[in-house]
């Protein structure tokens, strides 16, 4: 049974025994801890992740009593009613804000908490993702208490080189702790925005075109495969979170929404999918050899998170 599956099946059993003693039952606020008792979710967390490094922080974080959710799967939920005693949203930067995938999820659904946080993974810089996410969360009736980010493997392929990537250490998990702590302790901070952050910000989208508050967005089709390599597994397909890979004749072949997330093409166990750089990246990739999936997490917990088919 999939996630999704089993968390409707908790809820509508909570939600039934949570009449007697919650004043207004709302569903996906619940768990039931043991028969008759019903107590609020504590820490709520929505994560999205190409690669695993969000998963793996969101999980980090969430430790024994959190409940995490993919956005890929949630998106789709027909009720996107949310409580929880503390809301976090965990994500991968992408053009120093957060993924179209989590910006819709969080415009179409309600959220309530006492506590609201967001984390946002990230390569090389995140500029002005926290006051550009504090503006966004605020536009969607959210007073968000915490914005932090941390630095992982940066999997933007056009400009960064996995061997090299991996190879550096960006003290991860002394940011992950320092994080946890902070949420853990309900602290009231939101990463300052600095002159430098500002002067990156305005260098990088001097002369490119961009959407201002969403990243830029590539059709699926711009992202290509090498017909000899593909050896029709199907794991591009099932790492998509928008379902925009088809086997046909036992080859793959993109075509559909894209979130430009690159986990087809980090996850393809042949290095088979290329990708065309978008105006003013560099013509190669930094390393066409060179994949990466954060190690701590497997392909099976990515495809569980984003598969659409
Ligand atoms: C399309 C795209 C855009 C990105 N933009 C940025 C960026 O603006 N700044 C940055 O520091 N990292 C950037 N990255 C790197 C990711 O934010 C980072 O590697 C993240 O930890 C990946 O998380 P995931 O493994 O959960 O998908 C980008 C990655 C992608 C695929
Ligand atoms: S994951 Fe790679 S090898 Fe497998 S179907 Fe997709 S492109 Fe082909
Ligand atoms: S086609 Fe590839 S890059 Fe685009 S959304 Fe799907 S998995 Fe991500």
């Amino acid at each position: 049974m999939d996630r999704r599956n089993a968390l409707k099946i908790m809820l509508t059993a909570c939600s039934t025994a949570a009449m007697a003693t919650v004043p207004v039952p709302v569903l996906s606020s619940c768990t039931q801890k043991k028969e008759g008792t019903v107590e609020k979710i504590k820490r709520l967390i929505f994560f999205f992740s190409a690669t695993g490094n969000s998963l793996y922080v969101s999980k980090q974080i969430g430790g024994e009593d959190a409940t995490i959710l993919s956005i890929a799967q949630e998106i789709h939920n027909e009720n996107p009613v949310y409580e929880a005693e503390e809301i976090g949203f965990v994500f991968p930067t992408y053009c120093f804000t957060a993924p179209a995938i989590v910006q819709d999820f969080i415009a179409r659904s309600s959220f309530k908490a006492d506590y609201f946080f967001g984390v946002a993974t990230f390569g090389a810089h995140t500029t002005r993702l926290p006051e550009i996410f504090q503006a966004f969360t605020k536009e969607h009736g959210i007073d968000i208490n915490y914005i932090s980010s941390v630095q992982m493997v940066d999997t933007y392929l056009p400009f960064f080189d996995q061997e090299v990537e991996q190879a550096a250490d960006k003290h991860t998990e002394e940011m992950i702790a320092k994080v946890k702590a902070e949420i853990n302790a309900r602290e009231n901070y939101i990463q300052p925005v600095t002159e430098e952050d500002n002067r990156f910000y305005d260098m990088y989208f001097h002369g490119r075109p961009r959407d201002k508050v969403k990243p830029a967005l590539t059709r699926s089709e711009k992202i290509v495969y090498s017909t000899e390599d593909c050896i029709g597994c199907g794991i591009c397909a099932s790492v998509c979170p928008h379902g925009s890979w088809k086997i046909v004749d036992k080859k793959s072949v993109a075509n559909g929404e894209c979130e430009n997330c690159l986990a087809c093409v980090q996850n393809c166990p042949r290095k088979a999918i290329s990708i065309i750089p978008a105006p003013m990246e560099p013509k190669e990739e930094a390393n066409r050899n060179a994949r990466y999936r954060n190690p701590n997490i497997k392909l099976a917990e990515i495809i569980k998170a984003n598969q659409q088919i």
